[in-house]
């Protein structure tokens, strides 16, 4: 496996939106839209709670903060009424992902680590100043 770029990518797994209430903004989503959404998700781990928003080519996340030192606490300090947070890319390998990213000086979060999303898959941040000023998911898919 090569260390170039570009990554092998798949397709765009979700779109994400802080918000400062989830209740409302999941309520904006069904009564303007009539999208149909997930179970509330506890994520203790990132200080946040979500909600999937579902479309049939795409989901949308929706992520309310759940204590002052989240992340997404900061993101709406600056946004207060919420905004579009990331995207999230798949891919079938995140580490070699990462490595073609690193090799090319594009900078990854977190001090580079690939981590386990919520749902047990591996993830990582590519830094924004580095991808035209969105934050940009790297999510593994399953298989
Ligand atoms: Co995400």
């Amino acid at each position: 496996m090569t260390n170039k770029l570009p990554l092998s990518i798949s397709d765009v797994g979700h779109i994400s939106i802080a918000v400062p209430n989830l209740k409302e903004a999941q309520l904006f989503y069904s009564k303007t839209f009539g999208c149909e959404a997930s179970e509330t998700i506890d994520v203790p781990a990132q200080g946040i709670r979500m909600v999937y928003i579902f479309f049939n080519n795409i989901k949308i996340e929706l992520m309310e903060p759940t204590n002052t030192s989240s992340p997404i606490q900061k993101f709406l300090d600056k946004n207060p009424t919420g905004g579009l947070h990331h995207i999230c890319l798949t891919t079938n390998d995140a580490q070699t992902a990462k490595s073609k990213l690193l090799e090319d000086d594009i900078r990854i979060l977190a001090a580079e680590k690939v981590t386990k999303g919520h749902h047990g898959r591996d993830i990582f941040f590519m830094h924004p100043k580095d991808a035209l000023g969105t934050l940009i998911e790297i999510e593994q898919t399953d298989n």
